[in-house]
């Protein structure tokens, strides 16, 4: 059998470094074996350093429990431990760019969920069944940071994942999309640990998300864009005009989309079957994270659901339904994915798993 492959998370002690520990306690290609977080929990034991603090479900998994948690911001402590890094560490924009800009030039693959690196113009924002072939930017990133090894990868904002796929999947079978509106109903779980207040949000909804609407309109573009002499030249043919809310659910990102084709439109039953039968590379690929299909059409009216559809192909599917008729553009559904899984760690690790399938990572 194969060696795993030594792996580290960066912000191990957060809502989403512990979804990485669950997601990735019997991962069959990877295996965890540096923890790192802010120099409050350094040099505790994982358990101690997340005493009162851990939020999953299942316990914290035996085997990291005993792990002593690193100081993130002493990379020297990596070094010979793993080879690549998932970050999901909370600091400001500046500090994390130059904290996963140190990692990478000390030659680990850096996977972030962080929003730091979404921007910069070398660094693909990746979701593996739409754009693998941006991580072909990664000798160039290398060559122009002066990197000889490591490279960074992001993922994008949970906010858009709910329609990204059911929008590709359309895009690719020659139906391109000219404009859509989009709202999205967010899980208190997008927000962190302890997130927006009780009071705030029982019997109530809350019509702003600092950012989330930029990042819902502009990263598409970028991840539907091209590979241009090094740099990504966004797809400026689609525009998204996006209401981002908080609503009271603890898991699952729903989006209500209006879309409207650039030129012919499909039949309704020709979008439902373009989703159902959309695969892609990760699912070629067979990578232990894709999931298989990774659109899910439901046909009735009540779906999809966060309470009933998040958990669908463990968290890593899309679930799309109430496809209709619009009365201004050409079609309206709804989206569903899971916001922590597919939005956060699980998206990382499927990306993590696209670069050991493509050798990326040594
Ligand atoms: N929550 C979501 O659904 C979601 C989805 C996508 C992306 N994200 C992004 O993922 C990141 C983490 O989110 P989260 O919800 O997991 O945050 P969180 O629960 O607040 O956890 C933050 C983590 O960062 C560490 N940290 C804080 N200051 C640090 C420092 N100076 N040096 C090193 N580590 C430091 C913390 O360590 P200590 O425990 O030692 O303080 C902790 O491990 C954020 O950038 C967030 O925007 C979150």
């Amino acid at each position: 059998m194969e060696k795993k492959l030594k792996v580290g998370v960066i912000g191990a002690t957060g809502m989403i470094g512990q979804h990485y520990l669950r997601l990735l306690s019997n991962h069959p290609w990877f295996e965890v074996a540096y923890l790192a977080a802010s120099p409050s929990s350094a040099g505790k034991k994982y358990s101690d350093a997340v005493a009162g603090r851990w939020h999953m479900r299942e316990a914290i998994p035996e085997k990291f429990r005993n792990i002593v948690v690193e100081d993130a911001g002493n990379v020297a402590k990596a070094a010979g431990k793993c080879s690549l890094v998932f970050s999901a560490v909370e600091m400001d924009k500046q500090a994390i760019l130059s904290l996963e800009a140190e990692y990478a030039s000390n030659g680990f693959a850096v996977v972030s969920n962080n929003s730091a690196h979404r921007g910069s113009e070398d660094v693909p924002v990746l979701i593996p069944e739409i754009n693998p072939e941006h991580l072909d930017v990664i000798p160039e990133q290398q060559k122009k940071r002066g990197w000889s090894k490591g490279f960074i990868v992001v993922k994008p904002n949970c906010s858009i994942q709910s329609y990204m796929l059911p929008i590709y999947a359309l895009i690719k079978a020659g139906y391109p999309i000219e404009k859509m509106v989009v709202a999205t109903l967010q899980a208190l779980s997008g927000a962190g640990y302890p997130g927006p207040s009780a009071i705030d949000l029982v019997d109530n909804t809350l019509p702003y998300i600092g950012g989330e609407e930029e990042k819902s309109e502009i990263e598409p573009r970028k991840i539907l864009g091209k590979l241009k002499n090094g740099k990504f030249v966004p797809d400026e043919s689609i525009r998204i005009s996006a209401h981002c809310n908080r609503v009271p659910v603890t898991d699952g990102h729903t989006a209500c989309c209006s879309i409207q084709f650039a030129g012919k439109k499909p039949e309704m039953s020709e979008v439902i079957g373009i989703w159902k039968n959309f695969t892609a590379l990760p699912q070629e690929l067979k990578l232990p994270f894709a999931p298989i299909p990774p659109i899910i059409y439901r046909e009735e009216d009540n779906r999809p659901q966060p309470q009933k559809d998040r958990d669908t192909g463990n968290g890593m599917a899309v679930t799309v339904g109430r496809l209709r008729k619009c009365n201004v553009f050409d079609y309206r559904f709804i989206g569903l994915h899971h916001n922590t899984v597919r939005g956060a760690a699980g998206g990382s690790i499927l990306t993590a798993e696209l670069l050991k399938a493509k050798g990326l990572l040594g």
